[in-house]
């Protein structure tokens, strides 16, 4: 089977980290949620006093002192975990307000450059199942695998009030649908590298699909892109 490089982007809450997850799972392959990094980068600017809650960021600072961050990964109890400078910073990241944050660091051209090379040096080997935004389209472009995942944005809020519900995170279900469609608009129309399917993607909406039903389409297509 050969080895390859994995590159799912789509829109925020239609369930991209559930399928790499899975897939890395079944393969072996190496997960890596690019979307955490974003949050992580948001979360050192909010704790420094350089991300306001009218969501203006000074980007001086932040640009002086991006070399000063360093996001890995660890797996503890079989669940990955995001570190910011050796900190577990997992539950933090996941609040609504650091997921504002990301999206509006992420519109910056030197933290899409910062993030983008240590996400390349990551897939060098392939072996990676890697998820966020430009993964197909900038990340690797040549990825072996791209896959496009869609859904209807009141269905993506719906599952992404049930996750926070579920990690006792209080927030209205408006307030999520709003949020929801706020990122979506940031996420497509930025100047960098904004969100979009790479030609050559694999388009999955999963609106009305479970959880099963997509994997079956998605580990098809693996053992497709992997036959020698
Ligand atoms: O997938 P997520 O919700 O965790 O992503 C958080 C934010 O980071 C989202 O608003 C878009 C941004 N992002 C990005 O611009 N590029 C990526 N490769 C991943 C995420």
């Amino acid at each position: 089977m050969k080895k390859i490089v994995v590159a799912i982007d789509g829109f925020s809450s239609c369930g991209k980290s559930t399928i790499a997850k899975q897939l890395a799972k079944e393969f072996g392959y190496i997960y890596v949620d690019t979307g955490a990094m974003y949050r992580a980068v948001s979360l050192f600017c909010i704790q420094k006093g350089w991300l306001t809650d009218n969501g203006t960021v000074n980007e001086e600072a932040l640009k002086q002192n991006i070399q000063t961050i360093h996001i890995s990964f660890k797996t503890n109890n079989g669940r990955q975990e995001t570190y910011l400078n050796n900190q577990n910073v997992e539950r933090e990241i996941r609040t609504l307000n650091v997921a504002n944050g990301a999206s509006i660091v992420s519109t910056l051209g030197f933290v899409r450059r910062e993030l983008v090379r240590q996400q390349q040096l990551m897939g060098k080997e392939k072996g990676i199942v890697m998820d966020g935004r430009d993964i197909g389209t900038v990340v690797f472009p040549d990825a072996e695998l791209k896959i496009f995942v869609t859904a209807k944005p009141e269905i993506r809020a719906e599952r992404r009030y049930k996750e926070l519900q579920d990690k006792g995170i209080q927030e209205t279900m408006s307030a999520v649908l709003a949020n929801v469609k706020e990122r979506d608009d940031r996420d497509q129309h930025r100047k960098e590298s904004p969100l979009k399917k790479a030609n050559d993607a694999l388009l999955l909406d999963n609106s009305d699909l479970d959880k099963n039903q997509q994997m079956d389409i998605v580990r098809q297509w693996f053992l497709e892109r992997t036959k020698e």
